[in-house]
This record gives C-alpha cells, sequence and structure tokens, in this order.
C-alpha cells in the first residue's frame, strides 16, 4: 500500500493529537505532535528564566540558545505511544501544564523558533508514513501532503475536553483559566506573522463539537482509506 502524508491542522485542544495518535497507531505510521515540540522550547525557556517580569520572552537570549535544544519522541513501552524528550528528558507531563500552555504562542510566534522545528518536522517525514498534527503542517510544513484535515469544535467544547484531561491527571485546574487560554492561543496562533494558524484550501474541514472520540475516529479512517 501506498505511504501518505497527513496534516492535521486545527484550533487549540480540539483533539487533533487523539484522532492523529489513533490514525497512526492503526495504520502503523509515525505520529508526530509538533504542539509539543513548541512547547518544549517554551519549557527551555522557562527553566532558563527567559522571560522578562512582565511575562514576554526575551527572544534575542532564546535564539542565541537554540542549538543547545534537542526535541525527539521516543515510544512509551507500556502505552506503545511516543512521548516527548528534552535533552534526553522525558517532559511529557511538563509541558501540559498551565504555566507552559499560557505561554507557548508567543514562542510559537518566532521566525527562527518556527524555522527550526519546521526544519525538524519536514526531516522526520521525508519518507512519508506519517501523521503531523499542528497549526502550519498542510500550509507550511507538508503543502504536498496527500491527506489534509482541520480540525475546529466550540471554544466552550475545547476547554472542557482540556479541563477534563488536566483533571484526569491529577493537575490543578480551573475551567475559567483554560477557557481563556484556549481563546488567547487561538486569537495569537490565528494572527501571527510566519505560518499563522489556517485552513489550507485543499484541507477537509471537520467540526468535531457533537462527535464522540469513536465517531472521529471512523470519519478520520475513510478519509485514509479514500487516498490509499
Ligand atoms: O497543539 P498544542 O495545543 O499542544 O500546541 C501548543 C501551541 O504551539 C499552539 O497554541 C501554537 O501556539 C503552537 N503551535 C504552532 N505550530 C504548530 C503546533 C503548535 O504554532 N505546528
Amino acid at each position: 500500500m501506498k505511504k501518505i502524508v497527513i496534516a492535521i491542522d486545527g484550533h487549540s485542544s480540539c483533539g487533533k493529537s487523539t484522532m492523529a495518535k489513533d490514525l497512526a497507531k492503526e495504520v502503523g505510521y509515525i505520529y508526530v505532535d509538533t504542539g509539543a515540540m513548541y512547547r518544549s522550547v517554551t519549557l527551555f525557556a522557562l527553566r532558563n528564566n527567559m522571560f522578562d517580569n512582565h511575562g514576554n520572552i526575551m527572544a534575542d537570549l532564546l535564539e542565541s540558545r537554540m542549538q543547545e535544544i534537542n526535541i525527539s519522541f521516543i515510544l512509551d513501552k507500556e502505552t506503545g505511544r511516543p512521548e516527548t524528550y528534552l535533552n534526553g528528558k522525558n517532559v511529557e507531563h511538563e509541558i501540559r501544564k498551565m504555566e507552559v500552555s499560557g505561554r507557548v504562542s508567543q514562542v510559537a510566534a518566532l521566525g527562527f523558533v518556527r524555522k527550526a522545528l519546521v526544519e525538524q518536522q519536514q526531516r522526520m517525514g521525508k519518507d512519508k508514513g506519517i501523521v503531523m498534527d499542528g497549526r502550519d503542517i498542510g500550509t507550511t510544513v507538508f503543502p504536498d501532503a496527500e491527506l489534509k484535515i482541520f480540525v475546529t469544535a466550540s471554544a466552550d467544547v475545547r476547554a472542557q475536553r482540556r479541563y477534563e484531561e488536566l483533571k484526569a491527571k491529577g493537575d490543578d485546574a480551573d475551567y475559567n483559566e483554560i477557557l481563556e487560554n484556549v481563546r488567547q492561543r487561538d486569537y495569537i496562533d490565528s494572527h501571527r506573522e510566519v505560518s499563522p494558524l489556517r485552513k489550507a484550501d485543499d484541507a477537509i474541514e471537520l467540526d468535531n463539537s457533537n462527535m464522540t472520540i469513536a465517531e472521529q475516529r471512523k470519519w478520520l479512517m475513510d478519509r485514509f482509506k479514500e487516498r490509499t
């Protein structure tokens, strides 16, 4: 069967990664969560005190140390799912916390950060057989992807899902703070100068506000079968 590239983009917390992960597992493709990469750079910046007193990223400082950032994904032995490693340490849990979520969009708006991560993403997908999720996969990383999906859902539904996810992991979660964060990231992500979040012209749009995970899984599998 021919191998393809699948690009899944969309708004924050709309369940893209669950859909993408499930499909990759089912069809034996590599799964790459590009949001985890931007989150890892943000965590590196936080750990190295690269935000000023107003919470703004000190871009020059980060740029001078980009070479020190090494992001990789390693399959977890128990779940079989890829987990994110920053300089050899598992950061999968830490990068999902609100402290990172609240700052990641300003880091992701920096051109030099995007350039470095996009290059790494393109290398990961050069042999195809990959499902990648993010904001600019169908528009910038793989404009020739054979299957492009643009996922969205109402902000309330997305905040509720993220709230439940954080609670399930035992993390502190405040619904209103999450809703505000989801809205703010949507705004910054779609208004930045470099590769803003937008639906690629040839992407299929999916509003999954009222769909179960099983329904989404089937819908995506059907789209995959049409292309392979
Ligand atoms: O997908 P996730 O919500 O974890 O992504 C976190 C943030 O990383 C997004 O809000 C966005 O600012 C940034 N991002 C991006 N481009 C991507 C993936 C994520 O700018 N391809």
